[in-house]
C-alpha cells in the first residue's frame, strides 16, 4: 500500500520525504490555508520536490473554469494529479483531462456509488473521506470495503485512495481491506514510526552501554 502524505507543509514533507517512507502528497485549500506564503508558489515548490504524485485540487464550479484550472496545474509538472470535486461538471472535467492523459484524483467520495461513477469517469485515483463519515455515525472504513470489492470485481483500474484519516487504526485497517494508497496527516505518520516498548528498550540498550563504557573507558566504535 502507498503512504501519501496530507499536507501542504513544506518542512513535513521534507522531513517524512528523507526516510523514504512517503510515496507522494495530497493537498487541498483547507491545507494549504494553514501555511503561509503564496499558495500557488507552495503548490509549485512541492510539485517539484516530490518524486511521486502531488494532488493540486481545483477551486471553480463551472466546467469550463474547471478545465481551465485544471489544465493549468497539469502544467506545475509530470508528477501533478488535478483533484476534481465529486459533481456532475466534475466527473465531465475527469474524463476530458483523463482524455488528455491528465491524472484525476476525484475528491469528496462519500459513496460506493461516486466512487464507481468515478472510476467510469476515467479517474486515477478516488479519495473516500472515513473520518468525516466515522463523524456523523457511519463507518467509514465499510465504505472502503465496499469500493475495493467493486473494483476488484470488475478489474477497475482506479486506486482506491482512502482520505480524512484521522489515526494509525485507520492505516492498518485499510491495509488489511486492500486499499492502494492511504493518504494522512503528519502527525499521524508520526503516531506510526513511535511505539512506548521501543523508545524503553532503547533506553535501556543505551544504559547499559553506558555501564560497559565504564568498565572499558576506551570503548570505541
Ligand atoms: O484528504 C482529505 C483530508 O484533508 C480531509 O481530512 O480530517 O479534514 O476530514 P479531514
Amino acid at each position: 500500500m502507498k503512504i501519501f502524505l496530507d499536507t501542504a507543509n513544506f518542512d513535513s514533507i521534507v522531513k517524512f520525504n528523507e526516510m523514504g517512507i512517503v510515496d507522494g502528497i495530497t493537498t487541498n485549500p483547507t491545507l494549504l490555508s494553514k501555511e503561509k506564503g503564496n499558495p500557488i508558489e507552495t503548490m509549485k515548490k512541492i510539485v517539484e520536490y516530490v518524486k511521486g504524485p502531488v494532488s493540486l485540487e481545483i477551486v471553480a464550479s463551472s466546467f469550463d473554469e474547471m478545465m481551465d484550472e485544471g489544465l493549468k496545474l497539469a502544467k506545475y509538472g509530470e508528477n501533478a494529479v488535478v483533484k476534481v470535486p465529486m459533481t456532475s461538471d466534475g466527473l465531465k472535467v475527469v474524463k476530458a483531462l483523463s482524455s488528455k492523459n491528465i491524472k484525476t484524483n476525484v475528491t469528496l467520495v462519500f459513496s460506493a456509488n461516486q466512487a464507481l461513477l468515478a472510476a467510469k469517469a476515467g479517474a486515477t485515483y478516488v479519495s473516500p473521506f472515513i473520518g468525516r463519515l466515522d463523524d456523523i455515525g457511519h463507518e467509514g472504513l465499510n465504505l472502503i470495503k465496499e469500493i475495493v470489492q467493486i473494483f476488484t470485481n470488475y478489474s477497475i483500474p482506479t486506486q482506491v485512495l482512502v482520505a480524512s484519516v484521522r489515526h494509525p487504526l485507520h492505516v492498518i485497517e485499510s491495509a488489511k481491506i486492500g486499499a492502494d494508497v492511504v493518504t494522512l496527516p503528519p502527525d499521524t505518520l508520526d503516531k506510526m514510526i513511535r511505539h512506548p516498548l521501543t523508545d524503553k528498550g532503547l533506553d535501556l540498550f543505551l544504559n547499559d552501554w553506558k555501564k560497559l563504557v565504564k568498565d572499558h573507558p576506551d570503548l570505541k566504535f
